[in-house]
């Protein structure tokens, strides 16, 4: 891994809207430091509610901060782009209800003036290894909330972004199609070196998938309450002694809770 690439330094945030518009007086996060390196594959690992969308949003452009700072490469995160594909927790607020499952895929590559038939083939790639072959033509009421997730997927990976930035994209899937993922998305982050932010409450999922996984306390005032290195090769065998001796590290800091 080479040098730092995105630099988030002491960013916090205070939701202020409420309907009574008085202003919410804590930090829902607070202090948030932390530096990832291009090409990392890193995993926000954190219980319900601590921040983690939160957190992300805000790397992703789509949320202003209240402090701190966001770099990447240098320059102040102000507002979302074409370098950083996101896959939304909530895949409804996310895919075009008006288009198809292959004109969601496609809406990236058409903005960026791709040809059609070479947008075919993308999205086709694409469209089967999320397993919606043969669903191609659907529009998303038709779909379940599982395939509508990976609609979202399917189209984050076409549009190739340098960095992605992945909300519990997996946590609406059956165990079946998330594993499948799992290692199709290490396979994509070997094969293209992207720098991935993952975000997930599944200890196993973070072990399966990060480099580092960075642990979150919990809100208010969440920030990050340790970094593991995870140095075991890919792909992970949940069943190594090595990945279970983790597993246990990992877990204990939610079973005793004290921090986080
Ligand atoms: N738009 C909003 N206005 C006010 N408070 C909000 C808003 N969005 C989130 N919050 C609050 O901020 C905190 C963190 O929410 P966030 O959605 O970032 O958590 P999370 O870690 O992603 O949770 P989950 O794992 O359940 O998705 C919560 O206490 C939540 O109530
Ligand atoms: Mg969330």
């Amino acid at each position: 891994m080479g040098e730092t690439w995105i630099k988030i330094e002491n960013v916090s945030k205070k939701y202020t809207d409420n309907e009574f518009g008085t202003k919410a007086s804590q930090n829902v996060i607070t202090g948030i430091n932390l530096e990832i390196k291009k090409g990392e594959f890193h995993i926000l690992l954190g219980p319900s509610g601590c921040g983690k969308s939160t957190l992300l949003n805000i790397i992703a452009g789509f949320l202003p901060k209240s402090g701190g700072s966001i770099t990447i490469n240098g320059e102040e995160i102000i507002k979302p782009d074409r370098d950083r594909g996101v896959v939304f927790q909530n895949a409804d607020s996310a895919i075009f209800p008006w288009l198809t499952v292959r004109e969601n895929v496609e809406y990236g590559l058409r903005m960026k003036g791709i040809k059609a038939k070479d947008r075919r083939v993308i999205s086709g790639e694409y469209i089967k290894l999320v397993g919606l072959n043969n669903h191609e033509d659907k529009y998303p009421k038709e779909l379940s909330g599982g395939m509508k997730q990976r609609v979202q997927i399917a189209r984050s990976l076409a549009n190739d972004s340098e960095i992605l930035i992945m909300d519990e994209p997996f946590g609406a899937l059956d165990a079946h199609t998330r594993r499948i993922l799992q290692i199709e998305l290490v396979k994509i982050w070997e094969q293209t070196h992207k720098t991935i932010i993952f975000v997930t409450h599944d200890i196993t999922e973070a072990i399966l998938l990060g480099q580092r996984i960075s642990i979150m306390s919990k809100a208010p005032e969440a920030a990050i309450y340790k970094i593991y290195e995870v140095d075991l090769p890919y792909p992970r065998k949940i069943n190594s002694p090595e990945f279970s001796e983790l597993f246990g590290q990992v877990q204990a800091h939610f079973d005793f809770g004290v921090n986080i």
